[in-house]
């Protein structure tokens, strides 16, 4: 079994918490770049790689500027992830817009910005033709419904409220041809931390087959064609790296077989994967606040699900390393808990563990993605800092945590005095 390693030592931890007090999640820098790299290399045959990355998975633009650095795009799902794509100087076709239900302003940014629109309804044609206009590129969200299986976290294709069904597809393409538009896309996204590379592969295929037959029947060219994100990361120390490469060579596989032999070459190929770019490369760091010991021994932290969710919200499983006691025998079960009033707000439930006492610092790990972008104010709980570690060992605050001033900033407490 490979055990979960840190990428830093107590000392340092120490050193930041004298800083930056617990609970913050850190980064580790050289870890992300190298994975990044790792992914490219993967993919450098096959036809236009570009990765999107999911900026939801952890809207910071620290982390974007590195990932831009690398060649990255952004997938942004708002107004404000579009201003955080720009004010990183990401821009035009780097951007890949995604959201669904999605209210006119963003479209208008979006087109502003040169961003591609990933239209997530056929009805939004007309919606973006009366608010923004019908830019050059236009890419249309599919739902294969029953044709694919989903999992847990993204739910079931036809229970799910995304994209547009294939006969909307051969409409939606039709009427935006029909309307001038040049250029097109098409994209899925329907599993989430799916950990089979075969799933990449089919999913590629299921594509290239629409593509095929929606260029004939239409008579259009396709530009690109985006996998989606959902590439898993390994959770629990047991599961593996899911191997890009053979994502890669699969793909690849299928391109020549439906893409090429369709003479529909060269069509680029595109990912937005936010999970496993961030994901296993940051930390939830908390301190134990106190021991309580009644039907069974639970562990309360200074920090709760508003820092890390995924626990009380999919049951998930987040590994814990305590630090200093690496090396000591996990003797104790406990329940490790937030201060939240939700009994689920648990980041373990029945976690084998060194003896923890009062002061020992956890380390939660994989929370690089998912992890602070999903936090909230729930029961006052003011959202906490993020760290950067930076190759050369030193540390740079990359977000600061929030104050009592800021909860209060969207309250008007002068009017309050006023109001009867
Ligand atoms: C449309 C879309 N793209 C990309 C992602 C990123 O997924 P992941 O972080 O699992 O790669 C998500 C996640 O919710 C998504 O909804």
């Amino acid at each position: 079994m490979v055990s979960k390693t840190l990428p830093f030592t107590q000392e340092k931890i120490t050193e930041i918490i004298e800083k930056y007090p617990t609970p913050f999640h850190v980064y580790d820098e050289k870890a992300i770049i190298e994975n990044a790299r790792k992914l490219k290399e993967a993919f450098r045959d096959v036809n236009g790689f570009k990765e999107y990355f999911a900026v939801k998975a952890l809207p910071n633009p620290y982390i974007m500027k590195l990932l831009k650095a690398e060649g990255f795009g952004a997938d942004c799902s708002s107004l404000p992830e579009l201003l955080l794509a720009e004010k990183t100087g990401i821009v035009g076709e780097n951007i890949m817009f995604s959201s669904n239900d999605t209210p006119a302003e963003e479209f208008i940014k979006a087109k502003e910005l040169g961003a591609i629109i990933n239209l997530d309804d056929i009805s939004h044609i007309e919606y973006l033709e009366e608010t923004a206009g019908l830019p050059e590129i236009v890419c249309c969200r599919y739902n294969p419904g029953p044709l694919k299986e989903g999992n847990a976290i993204i739910g079931n294709p036809e229970e799910a409220k995304y994209g547009f069904t294939r006969e909307q597809l051969f409409e939606g393409y039709r009427v935006m041809k029909e309307k001038g538009v040049k250029r097109f896309g098409m994209h899925t996204m329907v599993a989430s931390n799916e950990l089979d590379p075969e799933y990449f592969i089919e999913t590629a295929k299921i594509l290239f087959e629409l593509i095929a037959e929606l260029s004939k029947e239409l008579d259009i060219k396709f530009d690109f064609v985006n996998l989606g994100g959902g590439i898993g990361i390994p959770y629990r120390p047991e599961q593996e790296q899911v191997p890009y490469h053979v994502i890669a060579r699969g793909v690849s596989k299928a391109y020549d077989e439906t893409i090429r032999a369709n003479g529909l070459h060269p069509l680029k190929i595109f990912l937005e994967c936010g999970r496993v770019i961030t994901g296993p490369y940051g930390y939830l760091v908390t301190s134990v606040r106190h021991m309580k010991h009644i039907y069974k021994d639970y562990a309360g932290t200074d920090a709760c699900m508003a820092n890390l969710m995924r626990p009380a919200l999919y049951g998930a499983y987040h590994h814990i390393t305590v630090l200093g006691k690496e090396n000591e025998e996990a003797t104790h079960l406990y329940d490790v808990t937030g201060s939240l009033c939700e009994n689920n707000d648990k980041f373990a439930i029945d976690r084998l563990l060194p003896e923890l006492t009062r002061g020992d610092v956890l380390v939660i790990h994989d929370a690089g993605a998912h992890g602070h972008a999903m936090g909230f104010n729930y029961n006052g709980k003011l959202r906490s800092a993020e760290i950067l570690l930076r190759p050369d060992g030193s540390f740079v605050q990359i977000r600061k945590a929030e104050t009592i001033e800021d909860y209060f900033a969207t309250l008007d407490m002068e009017g309050l005095t006023s109001f009867e």
